[in-house]
């Protein structure tokens, strides 16, 4: 009896020892290299054994101002030593300057601005902003698109992989880019809340919208009632040589969204709401949306991009860089505008991008099986962008 009772006692310490030892992990939805980031500088990265990195990828095309800036640094450490934190339930004066700044640089001072945290999210608020303003349910979006992963984000990507059940309420119609004669035909209907449609096109492989498609998208949406959203998450912020990449059609989109460059890796995003768009209480909100930190790191974005000319910089050396890639017989088109280029090849790039990465040490982005994305910051001098090209000459 005595020998049953101490083997059960032994059975319950294995076990309740055995719980108490597991450890929470993280949820592995994502591909990871074996490369740790423990520094960064600029437009350089050094792992933990003090590998030093070209950043041509920008952690998703977020490094605006380069990595660490000591004045980025030096304002958000400021902010964080005087009040980090409070909900939208106070003043928050940051908030002010942030925007009247931000209307100055981007060319919109007569928009009004909105904070949020992500770029799902902008562009989730975009959506419904449109939704309650002219009280339509259809959106439409284009081919090979890519606007988030939230509700509404995600059911206007054009990838259903990304979407669950629970996201397929939301009617979309995915139109190919540039077909203006089916943007029309679905219009007129007058039954469209919505078109969203990406400066430049970045996860479906760099595709650049035609300026004369932009000008007569944003006539027909005017003329039929219907909200545009330029989605400039990833092709904003200067990143192409303009504030905007739409500025080169020269159109105004109703509504117009910003994440990603905003806060050069501070989560910040937001979206800059035309005129005619009334602010009605309660219909939009946030817990963190425009928080004190998130504005001083916006701010000392903006300061920098300004102060460095890293919209020029991103023209000059976007088109230095564009002009040298198209010399290289190696690769079959070369695409994209100032700082946000793709790259596409005959063949897969799957060990070429792992000789980048792992032999000559530079980091790039990719799309699909074909296309690299280089998404550097707007710092990027002409030295690095030769070193890069020196690189990449001798794996292709
Ligand atoms: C064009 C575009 N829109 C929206 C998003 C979603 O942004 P986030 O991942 O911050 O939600 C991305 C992200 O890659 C993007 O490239």
């Amino acid at each position: 009896m005595n020998i049953i009772c101490w083997s059960l006692r032994l059975v319950i310490f294995i076990v309740l020892n055995g719980k108490s030892k597991k450890i929470m992990k993280i949820f592995d939805v994502y591909p990871r290299w074996n490369i740790e980031p423990v520094k960064a500088s600029g437009c350089k990265i050094y792992d933990r054994d003090g590998v030093e990195y070209l950043d041509f990828y920008g952690g998703h095309a977020v490094i605006s101002i380069g990595h660490s800036h000591p004045k980025y640094v030096a304002k958000i450490t400021e902010q964080l030593n005087n009040i980090g934190f409070y909900s939208n339930s106070v003043r928050i004066p940051l908030q002010d300057e942030y925007a009247e700044k931000l209307g100055k640089a981007s060319g919109y001072p007569d928009y009004s601005l909105f904070m949020v945290n992500s770029g799902a999210e902008a562009n989730e608020n975009a959506l419904k902003l449109a939704a309650f303003h002219n009280n339509r349910n259809k959106v439409v979006a284009f081919h090979h698109s890519f606007h988030g992963r939230t509700s509404a984000a995600v059911r206007v990507t054009d990838n259903l992989k990304y979407q669950a059940s629970i996201n397929r309420n939301l009617e979309v119609v995915f139109l190919p880019l540039n077909d203006i004669q089916a943007v029309e035909e679905t219009l007129r209907k007058k039954d469209v809340s919505s078109v969203i449609i990406e400066g430049i096109q970045g996860i479906g492989g760099i595709v650049v919208p035609e300026p004369e498609f932009l000008q007569q998208l944003s006539a027909v949406c005017r003329e039929t009632g219907t909200v545009l959203i330029l989605d400039e998450i990833q092709s904003g912020y200067g990143r192409t040589g303009k504030f905007f990449a739409h500025q080169y059609a020269g159109i105004r989109p109703d509504i117009i969204t910003i994440a990603k460059g905003m806060g050069n890796g501070f989560p910040v995003s937001g979206m800059l709401i035309a005129p005619q768009f009334k602010a009605v209480s309660g219909e939009l909100g946030t817990t963190f949306g425009g928080n004190h930190l998130a504005c001083a790191a916006a701010i000392a974005v903006l300061e920098v991009m300004k102060e460095e000319r890293l919209v020029e910089n991103a023209a000059e050396i976007g088109e230095y860089l564009i002009g040298e890639l198209k010399k290289i017989p190696q690769i079959k088109e070369v695409r994209g505008r100032g700082l946000m280029i793709g790259m596409e090849f005959a063949e897969p790039i799957k060990e070429l991008r792992n000789n980048l990465l792992f032999g000559e040490k530079i980091f790039t982005g990719v799309t699909g099986t074909h296309v690299f994305r280089l998404l550097p910051p707007l710092s990027l001098s002409k030295e690095l962008a030769d070193e890069f090209l020196k690189r990449l000459n001798k794996v292709v």
